[in-house]
């Protein structure tokens, strides 16, 4: 059974932007699994891997569209990135040289980020984007 699934209430309207977040929900629903099936620790470095694949594109994205429709919250938005972007590249950091990394602390830091960055500080850009065309 999937940790989270996804439905309307995640939408920013914007499509691209929400197939990009549905694949945030995989990597948080893959490792979910892999923890009850006691294999959390065969993919921890995968998941790693794709939360900065994601930073990579995903923000970038998001990014893209704050400047080219002059979005007044793009400074403070662009913080809540880097410190994604800045945790994923410790998580993969600590892996480099060994240390062990929790699936717990992985899936509690998604979870957050879900609830406080795509539930709220996302939906912000959401109308805006629209009334600049963008959906
Ligand atoms: Fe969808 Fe601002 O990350």
């Amino acid at each position: 059974m999937p940790f989270i699934e996804w439905d309307d209430k995640f939408s920013v309207n914007v499509k691209e932007i929400d197939d990009q977040h549905k694949g945030l929900f995989k990597v948080i629903n893959d490792l979910n699994d892999a923890v009850y099936e006691g294999k959390a620790q065969d993919i921890i470095e995968v998941t790693v891997h794709k939360m900065i694949e994601y930073a990579n594109v995903h923000f970038a994205t998001e990014e893209k569209y704050m400047i080219k429709f002059n979005f007044t919250g793009y400074s403070e938005h662009k913080a809540e990135h880097d410190t994604f972007h800045m945790k994923a590249l410790e998580l993969n950091g600590r892996l480099k040289v060994g240390v062990y990394v929790l699936s717990s602390e992985i899936m509690r830091f998604l979870k957050d980020w879900l609830t406080n960055h795509i539930l709220v500080t996302d939906k912000k850009y959401g109308p805006y984007f629209n009334e600049n065309g963008l959906v």
